[in-house]
């Protein structure tokens, strides 16, 4: 193999869209989806609404964004939760039966799933959560302190134990794979780069700390949120809170 053959060079290469060629993959049949993951089962947590004129402005956000992997023992508001969620997933127009949310997302499939691990915020119990994206809400998957199980599956980031929050995000990769076969991945990973740009440009707007991370075991981070790894799959992580 030499050092431009491996699997991710090939997947690049093989994913490429070129002028007069049909996509090199044969036609695979997808059962669509549902746009929406639920947990009906779930106890259910209410979010305030977002308030949209929050936080300094837009461009002393970028100017001021950085990784910042420190965090007090001050929770986080449900306030302040609530506004995260919302600029990296929520709803912000719609049309007819379309929601389109604060992230774009290739050909408005939205792909990606929001998972919190809850360390330290007020009125929330820790635990593992699932945000519903049209309900604004969170589903309660697991009361209990997972922290440092997440921090051990983060290769030993300590921040992940020590965040007010961490923000897990998944791909339900059926969802974009039934519309663009194999290249949906990149418009996956693409869509979870925007999301987690949002994140940090809401968090610095709120004075908080955050950290995008990609360094985890993915396996492990499936197993603790209730993921099966293959249909549905963990691809980034970001640690959020108030600053030490
Ligand atoms: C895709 C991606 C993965 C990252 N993974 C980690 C990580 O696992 N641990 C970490 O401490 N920082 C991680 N970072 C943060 C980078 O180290 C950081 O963005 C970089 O050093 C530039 O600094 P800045 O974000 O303050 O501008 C990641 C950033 C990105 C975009």
């Amino acid at each position: 193999m030499n050092d431009s053959d491996g699997f991710g060079d090939n997947f690049q290469k093989e994913s490429k869209y070129i002028r007069n060629v049909a996509p090199n993959e044969p036609p695979v049949r997808i059962q669509k989806p549902e746009l929406y993951k639920r947990y009906p089962d779930s106890t259910s947590v209410a979010l305030p609404s977002p308030d949209k004129d929050a936080g300094v402005p837009l461009w002393k956000a970028i100017a001021n964004r950085r990784s910042r992997r420190a965090f007090s023992n001050k929770p986080l508001s449900k306030k302040m939760l609530s506004q995260l969620l919302w600029a990296t997933q929520g709803v912000s127009a719609r049309f007819r039966n379309l929601a389109f949310r604060t992230s774009p997302s290739a050909g408005a499939l939205y792909p990606v799933e929001t998972y919190l691990l809850i360390n330290n915020v007020a009125d929330i119990p820790q635990g593992i959560y699932h945000y519903s994206v049209d309900e604004h809400c969170l589903d309660e998957l697991k009361v209990g302190s997972y922290g440092r199980d997440l921090a051990y599956a983060a290769l030993n980031q300590t921040m992940v134990a020590e965040a007010n929050v961490v923000f897990i995000w998944t791909a339900v990769v059926d969802r974009c794979k039934w519309k663009y076969g194999q290249r949906a991945y990149r418009y996956i990973y693409l869509d979870a780069g925007h999301i987690g740009e949002n994140l940090a440009l809401a968090a610095e707007a709120l004075d908080l700390n955050n950290c995008p991370i990609a360094a985890f075991y993915d396996e492990e981070i499936n197993e603790i949120i209730g993921v099966d790894g293959i249909k549905e799959t963990v691809i980034y992580l970001a640690v959020a809170g108030n600053p030490k």
